[in-house]
């Protein structure tokens, strides 16, 4: 029997030094730690269960059956953050580069089964060379099978993709069908085509961290939602994240205890809107002094400048933030911050997170950029992904709301729960002078001057709208996050029917 469990043992070792020990150094050499290790820091201390720990590859190609490594690239199992379940991978990159096997395929898609059937989350580690090069179509088609599961499961659990080395070719399509992408700076990339290819095909010269590093991916593309200084801080800053998520879309996200008087009055509040409307103000700072213990988690916080999203908890509860952001572009709603948008609300609506709304939008961006890139769709699917939100929505408008912005805003039009509006906000079809400038055309300037100012005092305030009962109540700044944290404890039991469709049709 001793004689069996040390074979037990000794081949768990074998297993755990994945591609060897100078395989190793040459990973901390670059910064970056093994997948192993990264599990360690990723979960709590001693929850990881392993898997498929001796799996091979079948390969016999290219004198690979002299070349087996137990776990194949890759480390699966499950474990606890914070003492919640979550299925995970971890790319070994010690072993064929983390290259994707057919077998790596399966041991990845044996979690993912799991944690649909379990109702948890899937994190996936990627560092990888991509398709076992020696293998073929056989790893063409496991990445297939992993690419369905990721759709299968797509709304059902939370799916986390964090690009921890490389990630190219048609392996970032997996990655990039999941609901959250984080990148480690200076260490990862993703591309479909690499630099080479690039040259060759459109005589373009980028490097690798051009083409697809995390600052591409943050500010430029788009691709990630956030990028972290090194792989501690991004494991770190997941297990922060995966605190704000349900386990899965039938359950509603972990109230966490929570310090934070929900009737905090902030003073301050009442003069964060200055005097003259045409000056921005920092609207995160709204959103910091609303949220419990100013605790606010920004996803995509480099792209699309002029819309904020991320979440905060109110009373220990995750909410879901979109707020316009005046200090860029001067808040307006444009392609990129309506595709943004729209995707964090999606996502929130899938998981059972309320949203808050916060408003302070002068319109779409105009121009022909604008609508040659198609404004009309990518506008489009903010107002649909509103629209079709089940959850409880509370919205805050904190002075312009105008045009087709203010329906688009979670507007009590489109399904907001309670809209609240600021004593400063400004709720009308446009700007007053743009108004009296196509009412009063040909009037001298003194003139137009005049009826501008009437103009502005008629609509330019929240009354009109609150006649009308499209805001439920205008209420003082500095009690925000009191009557927003009681809206939501109100809408806490929610529940809207709908009629039977297959799945709707997003403006794509
Ligand atoms: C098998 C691979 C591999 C791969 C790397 N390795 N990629 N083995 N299949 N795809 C192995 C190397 O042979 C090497 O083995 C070890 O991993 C480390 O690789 P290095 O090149 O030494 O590391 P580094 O210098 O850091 O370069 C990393 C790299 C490079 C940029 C990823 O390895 C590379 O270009 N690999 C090939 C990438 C590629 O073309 N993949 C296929 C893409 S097409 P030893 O034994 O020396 O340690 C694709 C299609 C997916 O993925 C389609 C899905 C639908």
């Amino acid at each position: 029997m001793r004689d069996i469990l040390e074979t037990l043992e000794s081949r768990r070792e074998q297993a755990r030094l994945g591609g060897g020990q100078a395989r190793i150094d040459k990973q901390h050499q670059k910064g970056k730690l093994t997948a192993r290790e990264r599990l360690e820091l990723l979960l709590d201390e001693g929850s990881f269960e392993e898997y498929d720990m001796y799996v091979t590859h079948r390969c016999t190609d290219f004198g690979m059956e002299q070349t087996k490594i137990p776990g194949d690239g890759v480390v699966t199992g499950w474990g606890t953050i914070n003492g919640r379940m979550v299925y995970v991978f971890s790319q070994d990159f010690t072993v064929f580069g983390g290259s994707l096997s057919e077998t790596q395929a399966q041991k990845i898609c044996k979690i993912m089964d799991m944690a649909v059937r379990n109702g948890a989350p899937v994190i996936g580690l990627n560092d990888s060379g991509g398709a076992r090069i020696q293998e073929g179509v056989a790893s063409l088609a496991g990445y297939a099978d992993v690419f369905k599961r990721n759709v299968k499961a797509s709304g059902v659990i939370p799916q986390i993709s964090v690009i921890m080395g490389p990630c190219a070719g048609g392996a970032v399509y997996s990655p990039a069908m999941t609901d959250f992408i984080f990148m480690v700076e200076d260490s990862s990339y993703m591309f479909v085509t690499g630099p080479d290819v690039v040259k060759t095909v459109t005589n373009e010269e980028v490097t690798q961290e051009e083409l697809g590093g995390a600052k591409t991916h943050t500010s430029k593309s788009s691709v990630a939602d956030g990028a972290f200084e090194n792989d501690v801080v991004a494991l770190a800053n997941i297990r922060r994240f995966m605190d704000f998520l349900p386990a899965n879309a039938r359950e509603k996200a972990p109230v966490r205890p929570s310090f934070d008087d929900p009737e905090r009055i902030e003073m301050s509040l009442d003069t964060l809107v200055p005097d003259n409307p045409n000056m921005p103000y920092d609207m995160r700072e709204l959103v910091t002094k609303l949220a419990d213990e100013g605790d606010f988690f920004e996803v995509q916080k480099d792209f699309a400048g002029n819309i904020l999203t991320g979440f905060i908890r109110l009373e220990g509860r995750s909410v879901g933030v979109v707020a316009n952001q005046p200090m860029v572009l001067a808040g307006c709603l444009d392609i990129d911050s309506s595709r943004k948008a729209g995707r964090f609300v999606r996502f929130c609506d899938g998981f059972n997170i309320p949203i808050l709304t916060l408003v302070d939008v002068p319109g779409f961006l105009p121009g022909t950029a604008q609508e040659f890139g198609g404004i009309i769709k990518h506008g489009a699917k903010l107002l649909f992904a509103y629209s079709e939100a089940t959850v409880p929505m509370v919205t805050v408008i904190t002075r312009k709301a105008y045009g087709g912005a203010y329906d688009v805003m979670a507007s009590k039009h489109i399904g907001a729960d309670i809209n609240y509006a600021w004593p400063s906000a400004e709720i009308a079809v446009m700007g007053a002078k743009g108004a009296t400038e196509i009412i009063h055309r040909g009037k001298s300037a003194e003139e137009i001057a005049e009826r501008t100012k009437e103009y502005e005092d008629r609509f330019a305030n929240p009354f009109v709208a609150a006649e009308r009962g499209f805001v439920d109540e205008v209420i003082m700044p500095h009690s925000t996050r009191k009557r927003v944290c009681r809206a939501f404890a109100a809408l806490g039991d929610k529940i809207v029917e709908q009629p039977f469709r297959k799945h709707d049709n997003i403006p794509l």
